[in-house]
């Protein structure tokens, strides 16, 4: 059975990336979900000094061991003003102060969701090039457009075509963990 810890890179309590998330965790078989929520995690906002003064909170460290517990990791972004939500950036901060490599290479599985046309893509692209930094190997991509009209809880991806893409994706997501 794999860990396979999943989370939305966002604070919002209806999340539209914490779903596609869930339903890309749920697909994976032989696995249990830990399915995070960023709200869990809510620190003061990150500046070396609060660091020097009081350390790095538990929430933080509680994160970090959320990581190193698990087989692999989904994260599917949401995209505020082109770049990464700040509750999301928040704790990528703080975890960085523990260990310089965050992920500790476990498989990966990036996602986007937007309303929009673009699905967030900006922020998917920082993502993926800045881990894959630590991970070239089992790290991957799919970013979703137009959530409310090609996305269905129960049926996943309507578009044929995007759901070949995610398809293809998984599997070879699937294939390393
Ligand atoms: C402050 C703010 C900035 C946003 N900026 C972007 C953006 O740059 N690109 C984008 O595709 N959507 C943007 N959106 C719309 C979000 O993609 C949309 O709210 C989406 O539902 C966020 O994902 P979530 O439901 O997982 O939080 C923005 C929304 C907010 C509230």
């Amino acid at each position: 059975m794999k860990n396979i810890l999943a989370f939305g890179a966002s604070s919002s309590l209806n999340s539209i990336n914490k779903q596609f998330a869930k339903y890309s965790s749920d697909q994976i078989p032989s696995s249990k979900t830990n399915l995070l929520d960023l709200n869990d995690f809510e620190m003061p906002i990150f500046s070396i000094d609060k660091q020097k003064e009081s350390g790095i909170p538990d929430e933080a460290k509680n994160f970090k061991n959320y990581i190193y517990n698990s087989d692999a990791i989904i994260i599917s972004f949401a995209e505020h003003n082109g770049s990464y939500t700040s509750a999301f950036k928040n704790v990528l901060d703080w975890v960085s102060r523990i260990e310089r490599i965050v992920w500790c290479g476990k498989p990966m599985l990036l996602l986007s969701a937007s309303d929009g046309e673009r699905g967030a893509k900006l922020v998917l692209e920082t993502a993926f090039n800045r881990i894959k930094r630590e991970n070239t190997e089992t790290l991957f991509k799919f970013s979703l457009k137009n959530f409310h009209s090609t996305f269905d809880l129960e049926k996943g991806i309507l578009d044929a075509q995007l759901n070949k893409m995610y398809r293809s994706v998984l599997a070879d997501f699937i294939n390393v963990i």
